[in-house]
């Protein structure tokens, strides 16, 4: 059982604050992830939360007692490196038993947790193997493995799977999930790839810069970006955006006119804006339409076929690309001359400083 509260935290290296304030509550059992790009502070954040790093100040309670001055092996937390940070002239139970022996475990016993998690973690032909004698992915297990036998309240994870080839990150997604849901430990894992932290989080964190923009479930981030930042940084291919000017609008929605001149209705009440004003309307590739040609008209330029689903690049004629995702199946050809449907119900305005209109369509799943 742990529960984690950061209460305003903030890191300061020489005179640059990295960490700038950051509130927020995981809850027992939880799979959080921190999602954002390189350089913005994620493995700072994780590393004060393991006690590798001074907090400068703000308060870190885990399961309710303040934490900031405990020292790491006091804190119940096991962290797993994107470097796996294995001994390598050890071979594998050894780099599992280390730990263990420090913690003074008698050697039935360590034997016993060993062999365990090995089993879970498909391991065993590999006990004594050195480290230079595995795959990425089993050094990663290994990893994943000393980190278990420690049996933690919380596990750390700090970008484990980046040194990995695409389709062992898959697999790796997989059993790590998996692993998550046979263990039920409170878990924290850091990424800068958003295809992970929608895999696997009950809740994502996306940092910026130092601080939170936003706190939610995977579909709530997807369908209910707060700010333009979490519209272009969660979902891929990305969200498209347009130009638009505020005409104006009521509790049911908003007018708005896009560059071309067409004019929408979209079912989005706008925050205390004028008419006039210069917003950003944004649309995923999955919601956009092709139509024989009309408004929003232009030319496609590349085709991507993946099988299941088509990537259609439409260049407009303001010379802006767009991508349409469409059935494996369409016909469509490169030079053709297509135009764009925008279903309004679908569409997100972001005012002039990138916040969203609040949302009036809920996605069921995300509500
Ligand atoms: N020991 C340090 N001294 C000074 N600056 C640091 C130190 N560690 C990290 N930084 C800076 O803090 C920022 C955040 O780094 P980091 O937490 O590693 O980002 P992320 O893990 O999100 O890529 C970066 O600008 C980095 O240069
Ligand atoms: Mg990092």
């Amino acid at each position: 059982m742990a529960t984690l509260e950061l209460k305003n935290i903030r890191k300061t290296y020489l005179t640059e604050e990295i960490i700038k304030g950051i509130s927020l509550s995981i809850e027992n059992q939880e799979f959080v992830v921190f999602v954002g790009p390189s350089g913005c502070g994620k493995s700072t954040l994780l590393r004060m939360i393991a006690g590798l790093e001074d907090i400068t100040s703000g308060d870190l309670l885990i399961d309710g007692q303040r934490v900031n001055d405990v020292e790491p092996g006091k804190r119940g937390l096991a962290m797993v490196f994107q470097s796996y940070a294995l001994y390598p002239h050890m071979n594998v139970y050894k780099n599992m038993e280390f730990g263990l022996k420090l913690a003074g475990m008698p050697e039935a016993e360590r034997r016993q947790k060993i062999e365990h998690v090995a089993r879970t973690l498909q391991l065993e032909p590999y006990l004594n193997h050195k480290p230079g004698q595995l795959s990425g992915g089993q050094r990663q297990r290994v990893a994943i493995g000393r980190a278990i036998v420690r049996n933690p309240k919380v596990f750390l994870f700090d970008e484990p799977l980046s040194n990995l080839d695409a389709a062992l990150r898959g697999q790796m997604r997989v059993e790590l999930s998996a692993l998550h849901r046979k263990l039920g430990a409170t878990t924290i894992y850091v990424t800068h790839d958003q295809v992970e932290a929608m895999t696997m989080a009950d809740k994502i964190v996306v940092l910026q810069k130092g601080v939170v923009e936003q706190i939610g479930s995977p579909l709530e981030l997807y369908h209910h970006p707060r700010n333009l930042f979490v519209a272009k940084f969660i979902g891929s291919p990305p969200m498209n955006f347009f130009s638009a000017i505020f005409q104006d609008g009521n509790a049911e929605g908003s007018t708005v006119q896009l560059r071309d001149g067409t004019v929408m209705h979209v079912p989005v009440a706008p925050p205390g804006i004028l008419p006039g004003t210069k917003l950003t309307l944004g649309i995923r590739p999955e919601h956009l339409e092709l139509a024989a040609p009309g408004p929003n008209s232009g030319i496609v330029e590349v085709i991507e076929r993946l099988g299941a689903t088509t990537l259609v690049h439409v260049r407009l004629e303001d010379g802006q690309v767009v991508v349409v995702q469409t059935d494996g199946f369409t016909d469509i050809e490169v030079e053709t001359r297509v135009s764009l449907t925008l279903p309004p119900q679908y569409c997100h305005l972001f005012a002039p400083d990138g916040l969203a209109f609040e949302a009036c369509r809920r996605h069921p799943l995300a509500a």
